[in-house]
């Protein structure tokens, strides 16, 4: 694939960086924006007062948005604070396909007293138009065998779902990457390759291009690469810049066939 801007991640500001994109070149937006609750990712990008903070996510989906091709889709992780607003937004522009809830499977401890403990992300589906590629096959989740075998009159042999899996309901339960987990790298909300590679094998096909407007840690060109997709993106801290280089380099080094294991 041509353009000196594929399989790179730029530490330029994503409003800039995306001008780098030709428009409808790209499958897949997968968004991982800063949740407008004041996170310290080495920058004030966490800091903005509401208002400012729904004005720069209108800003930045209207510059993203027509890097997609036709049948190109959106994945935007999102908080219950916001998701409303930036839904309703999206609405306006792309057709809605879900909302999934991420369960980050916190352990119960004690949490606060006047409301209940929040342990979900919410991450909504769009789609540019009715024809967005989907292939469901890529992520049906196998039957074990017990469930296989108490499905087995004569009405369900040969069926599809039950030899290849189904399909993955919308919440998604994943345990965050704690402290100790082996994935886990030096960035506060680094997500788990399980959902984003989830995403891309779903919503962009195998050589497609997935675009990422806040890498972070780099989980989505990582994702990207250990899936054959191709990524682009962008990320302010020049630390998180380095760090998406490390884990791409260490992939590199793994034989192809633990790639996808790692
Ligand atoms: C929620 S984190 C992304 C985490 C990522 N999905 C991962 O798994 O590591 C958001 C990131 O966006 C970066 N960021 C914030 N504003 C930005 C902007 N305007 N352009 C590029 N990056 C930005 C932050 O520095 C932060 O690392």
């Amino acid at each position: 694939m041509s353009g000196d801007w594929i399989n790179r991640v730029f530490g330029e500001d994503a409003l800039q960086g995306l001008q780098r994109i030709p428009d409808g070149s790209v499958d897949l937006l997968l968004a991982d924006p800063p949740y407008g609750l004041g996170k310290d990712y080495g920058n004030d990008s966490d800091k903005l007062d509401t208002a400012a903070y729904l004005q720069w996510t209108e800003e930045w989906i209207d510059a993203a948005l027509p890097k997609l091709k036709s049948n190109g889709s959106l994945y935007i992780f999102l908080t219950w604070r916001f998701s409303p607003e930036i839904f309703v937004m999206l609405k306006q522009r792309m057709t809605m396909i879900n909302e999934i809830i991420w369960d980050r499977r916190v352990p119960s401890m004690g949490g606060g007293t006047r409301r209940f403990s929040s342990v979900h992300d919410t991450i909504g589906f769009f789609a540019r138009a009715k024809d967005y590629h989907f292939d469901l096959d890529a992520i049906r989740i196998p039957y074990d065998a017990e469930t296989k075998k108490a499905r087995s009159r004569s009405i369900f042999v040969g069926a599809k779902w039950l030899e290849l899996g189904y399909n993955p309901k919308d919440v998604w339960s994943v345990s965050r990457l704690h402290r100790e987990h082996r994935e886990r790298a030096d960035h506060p909300t680094q997500k788990p390759l399980e959902i984003v590679e989830r995403m891309i094998k779903a919503s962009c096909p195998p050589g497609g291009v997935v675009l990422d407007p806040f890498m972070g840690s780099g989980t989505t060109a990582v994702a990207a690469r250990r899936c054959g997709r191709n990524f682009v993106g962008f990320e302010l801290n020049p630390e998180y810049c380095a760090l998406i280089e490390r884990r791409l380099a260490q992939l590199d080094a793994k034989k192809p066939d633990e790639r996808v294991r790692a």
